[in-house]
């Protein structure tokens, strides 16, 4: 059987302290996406998300298992080969250089000629409502703002897989559903695989084909559920009012479930 586009196989995470045993993150997670999902990941802070992220993005090793992308594993040694574009949790700007020149950085060391540098720049910071802000530096910016120069770097790549770390957490929520709108326009279009780590039950079942809760640490996948509502959807749609429901009283559920097992634990 071939493999899916992305596969997270028996993967566990553990991080080395001192003086006590290793801190379990990730802890046997078995999840294949198909390529062209739209997936959404949602779970408790501290659960291991961005970890998650960095270990498919090869920034980190996982401690056993494997992430195999289109067919090759992962690590921090060997690249897939996929293009894959990030938008971090932390902006991650480079103060010294202007709002254009972060977004050009990494299509410059793609080696791309410098008119179509200029004209992605351009595309998609117009994308992200920051057009007339190119020439600023990111500390002359608002946190969101500099939040959506990093989505606009993520973009402009035109990655095949796109790891987004809630990324319109800073925002109002109608600079927020504008850019939902433009984000699955994008989805829509390209085709493309999209990750996404979010905080918000309802920005995940608006925007994705599929969500993925994944409990406390030691973390497991504790939900694994389509959204099958067909695009474009609206945020009031009773049919995703509904789902919102149902997957936080999932939510509050799973949290329940681990207060007390820590109870549990320690009692
Ligand atoms: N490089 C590291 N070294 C040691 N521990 C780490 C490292 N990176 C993350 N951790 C630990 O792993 C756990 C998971 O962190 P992670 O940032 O992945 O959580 P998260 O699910 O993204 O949380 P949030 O929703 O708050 O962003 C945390 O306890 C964190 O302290
Ligand atoms: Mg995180």
């Amino acid at each position: 059987m071939t493999d899916a586009y992305l596969v997270l196989d028996r993967l566990k995470k553990s991080y080395p302290r001192a003086g006590q045993p290793p801190l379990q993150v990730l802890n046997g997670l078995d999840v294949a996406v198909e390529e062209g999902a739209l997936l959404s990941i949602l779970g408790p802070s501290g659960c291991g998300k961005s970890t998650l992220l960095n270990i498919i993005n090869g920034l980190d090793d996982a401690t056993s298992g494997a992430v195999r992308l289109a067919g090759t594993e992962v690590t921090t040694k060997t690249r897939s080969g996929v293009k894959i574009g990030v938008v971090f949790q932390q902006p991650r700007l480079l103060d010294w250089r202007s709002v254009r020149d972060n977004v050009a950085l990494p299509l410059q060391e793609m080696g791309l000629p410098a008119d179509e540098i200029a004209d992605r720049v351009r595309r998609y910071l117009d994308i992200v409502g920051l057009g007339e802000f190119a020439g600023y530096y990111p500390l002359q910016l608002s946190g969101g703002m500099q939040q959506r120069v990093s989505l606009a770097r993520g973009l402009a790549i035109e990655p095949d897989l796109l790891l987004a770390d809630e990324p319109f957490s800073a925002l109002d929520e109608i600079s927020a559903r504008k850019l939902r709108q433009e984000f699955i326009r994008i989805w829509d279009e390209t085709g493309k695989t999209i990750l996404f780590v979010t905080h918000n039950i309802r920005e995940a079942v608006f925007l994705s084909t599929r969500m993925l809760v994944i409990t406390n640490r030691p973390s497991q996948v504790y939900l694994d559920l389509p959204v099958e509502a067909p695009y474009p959807r609206h945020p009031e749609d009773d049919v995703l009012f509904e789902l919102e429901k149902s997957v936080t009283r999932d939510f509050m559920r799973m949290e329940d479930q681990a207060g007390l097992a820590r109870v549990g634990s320690t009692g």
